[in-house]
């Protein structure tokens, strides 16, 4: 059986990738694949209590922090109800809205990089996705987007947080562009634009 594709969207918070992941699935739905949209922290008992990392309900250490959201997306991955590795080789394709790439630019700010991708090193051994796209905003209009629509910031929603969070979003892509398929697009174009150069780069892999 033909595997599923998988494909995960990064940015920073309000970069616009709930906007793009419901254009992509509907675009993929219309050419009749099936698909399974999920997120992280996932929807499993693991991302439920990583949320309450986000409420500031919890507080720890951020080496804690790092590795809680690590094993939320191995039991996103390979939980018996609905892990996604078992999706993708069933033949349904994954978007998920965040995947590794955000833990190497979110967990950074506060501990090593090479620790935080060491951390999430049997993700990548069991599912890496066929395209990481990273949509690229600066902080300013994140904050924009994000306090227009959002009666409350959490933690993470602060201005200078999501300025090194970008910048670490880069590095990361500068380290493991070698062996990571990477897209980045200009988030400042019009939803349409921007849906349809992902699109110039989706169909090509869903036709492989
Ligand atoms: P995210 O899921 O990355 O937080 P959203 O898709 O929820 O981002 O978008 C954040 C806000 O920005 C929403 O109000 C959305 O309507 C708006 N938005 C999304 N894409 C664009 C765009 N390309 N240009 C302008 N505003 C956008
Ligand atoms: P969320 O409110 O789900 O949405 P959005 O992606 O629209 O901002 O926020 C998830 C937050 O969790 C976001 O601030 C990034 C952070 N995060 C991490 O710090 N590490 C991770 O590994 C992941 C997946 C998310």
């Amino acid at each position: 059986m033909k595997k599923g594709i998988f494909i995960a969207f990064e940015g920073i918070d309000g970069s616009g990738k709930s906007t793009q992941i419901q254009l992509l699935n509907e675009k993929m739905k219309e050419k009749g694949i099936r698909c399974y949209q999920t997120c992280e922290p996932s929807g499993g008992p693991l991302g439920s209590l990583t949320r309450q990392i986000l409420t500031g309900r919890i507080k720890t250490d951020n080496r804690v922090i790092a590795a809680m959201f690590a094993a939320d997306r191995l039991d996103h991955l390979l939980n018996d109800v609905d892990g996604i590795a078992a999706k993708v080789e069933n033949g349904i394709s994954v978007i998920t809205d965040r995947y590794y790439f955000s833990s190497y630019a979110y967990h950074s700010v506060d501990v090593p990089m090479d620790w935080v991708i060491k951390t999430n090193e049997e993700s990548a051994k069991v599912l890496r996705p066929d395209l990481n796209i990273f949509i690229d905003i600066d902080a300013d209009t994140a904050m924009e987007r994000i306090t227009k629509n959002r009666f409350h910031t959490e933690l993470f929603e602060k201005k200078s947080r999501l300025e090194k969070v970008r910048e670490n979003y880069l590095k990361a892509f500068d380290l493991l562009g070698g062996e990571e398929n990477i897209l980045i697009v200009d988030g400042t174009k019009t939803p349409e634009e921007i849906g349809n150069e992902i699109w110039k780069h989706v169909e090509p892999i869903l036709e492989r």
